[in-house]
């Protein structure tokens, strides 16, 4: 009875020696190799597809929802796990006064010019100056209208009148119910600035020109915190977050060489901002923000108090001082941190595709797979599965040869295949299969779940 993985990967007592299968290993160049793997196995699905799909929008499927559930767990328990930062949930429909006073009303607008000949539609501060000058459309050199402007924000109406007076917005970013609620938290939780108030939420923005896959929709989710600080201690604070910002990307195993700062020059500061940064991810399609780090100064807190006539301010005890603290904000885009992920861990190799994703964020551990579908390997493999159950999310698989079930998993980033054959069941060893090289040793069955955990705590970030 043959007692090895049906596959041409090599397996020994100790990690055997990398097997690539063809030619050198390539990282992702075209966009539509992550979707079309993103659809096949279950990460991201177009949406509302059996109508045809909606442009932009995008579902995320079973182990979509595992990575995004990772991403957002990670972020959260960086932010809470600190002492001087509080969580809240705040409503996605607000006062709509309150988009007033934070300048979306009147300023969150993008100019947009059409084409008149193949309709095609360009914010026309992303089309080259010469072109946008002679309104040539950069596509088919028709006559572009005149640039008008678009307000970003989606509307909607409150209660059964359709009338001016019952619009409400759905918020194009998550800040500002932090902000209204900053009295709130910190008398609730007896916080004193400088402290930090973190949010996961919706954001919604009817963008002109969306694409890129998950990188640019109407539809996504932000996670941002807000870190309140007494003026004039607001750049120190803004270049700690910039640096905690930046190692939170790296400790995800993102490739450093991927990862730059860059910074907003006056022309580029938004209306709020009294210095910002991006951090930008080289993506496919080129450099592109990630993230955002700015610093508001009292501009949130004194436009509210401004527009609600209510005092935001904070009374310093130990000073007996009076002020609006500054705001330094980080604020991260969960699809896009989701699709750097994805983007930055594809690999290919001319003839395995794999994810090199880091373990905390791939969507199951350790996959366990009798070598083949005979009752006593079933059985073992069945235990062994329950005991990696126990401490890491786990899948099980026994169809197909081993080397397709090995490559199945590659697919979706799962950091280990563990394999019951016959020698496991006199011998009570499994052979365990690394993703990134796979390489297969012969690990004791009793020692997996040390041995995993063990990896998971030295993991020096994705291998190539
Ligand atoms: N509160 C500040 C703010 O919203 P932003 O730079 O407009 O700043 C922050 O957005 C982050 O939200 C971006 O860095 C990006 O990751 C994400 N984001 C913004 N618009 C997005 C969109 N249309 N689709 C996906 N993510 C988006």
């Amino acid at each position: 009875m043959k007692s090895t993985p049906e596959s041409n990967e090599s397996q020994t007592s100790s990690p055997s020696a990398p097997q690539s299968s063809s030619g050198a290993v390539q990282n992702l160049k075209d966009m539509a190799d992550l979707v079309s793997l993103c659809k096949r196995r279950g990460f991201v699905f177009p949406s509302s597809e059996v109508y045809g799909g909606i442009n932009a929008c995008w579902d995320y499927g079973p182990l979509g929802i595992e990575l995004k559930r990772n991403v957002k767990e990670l972020w959260w328990k960086a932010m809470t796990d600190r002492e001087d930062v509080e969580g809240i949930d705040a409503a996605i429909l607000m006062h709509p006064r309150v988009w007033e006073a934070s300048g979306h009303v009147a300023g969150f607008v993008d100019p947009m010019v059409d084409c008149k000949k193949c309709k095609s539609r360009f914010r026309a501060d992303k089309i080259d100056a010469e072109a946008l000058a002679q309104k040539k459309c950069p596509e088919c050199k028709g006559e572009l209208t005149e640039p008008r402007q678009f307000n970003l924000m989606f509307k909607t109406h409150m209660g059964p009148l359709e009338d001016s007076a019952s619009v409400v917005y759905l918020r194009p970013e998550t800040a500002q119910g932090i902000y209204v609620n900053f009295l709130n938290v910190s008398q609730s939780s007896r916080q004193k600035v400088p402290f930090g108030i973190s949010q996961i939420g919706k954001a919604f923005r009817n963008e002109i020109t969306p694409g890129n896959f998950i990188f640019r929709t109407r539809e996504f989710e932000q996670m941002e915190m807000q870190f309140f600080v007494k003026p004039g201690t607001d750049m120190e604070w803004f270049e700690r977050w910039k640096e905690i910002r930046i190692k939170w990307h790296l400790n995800n195993g993102i490739r450093k060489e991927k990862l730059r700062f860059h910074e907003h020059g006056p022309g580029e500061l938004a209306h709020y901002a009294k210095a910002a940064f991006d951090i930008e991810y080289e993506f496919p399609f080129g450099w592109q923000e990630l993230e955002g780090i700015h610093n508001r100064s009292d501009f949130d807190l004194g436009r509210h108090q401004q527009f609600s006539g209510k005092k935001l301010e904070y009374y310093d005890e130990e000073t007996k001082e009076r002020y609006l603290p500054y705001i330094v904000e980080t604020s991260a885009g969960c699809d896009r941190t989701l699709l750097v992920a994805l983007v930055d861990a594809y690999r290919f190799d001319g003839d395995r595709t794999w994810l090199s994703l880091h373990p905390n964020l791939s969507p199951y551990k350790v996959a366990v797979f009798p070598l083949m579908k005979k009752p006593e390997l079933v059985q073992y493999s069945d235990k062994v599965y329950s005991e990696l159950k126990k401490r890491f999310r786990a899948t099980t698989d026994d169809a197909g040869s081993i080397g397709k079930r090995y490559r199945r998993q590659d697919e979706i980033g799962t950091p280990f295949g563990v394999t019951i054959d016959y020698d496991t069941l006199t011998q009570h060893t499994v052979t365990l299969r690394h993703r990134d090289t796979m390489a297969q040793e012969r690990i004791p069955a009793e020692r997996l779940v040390d041995f995993i955990s063990e990896k998971f705590q030295n993991w020096n970030g994705p291998a190539v």
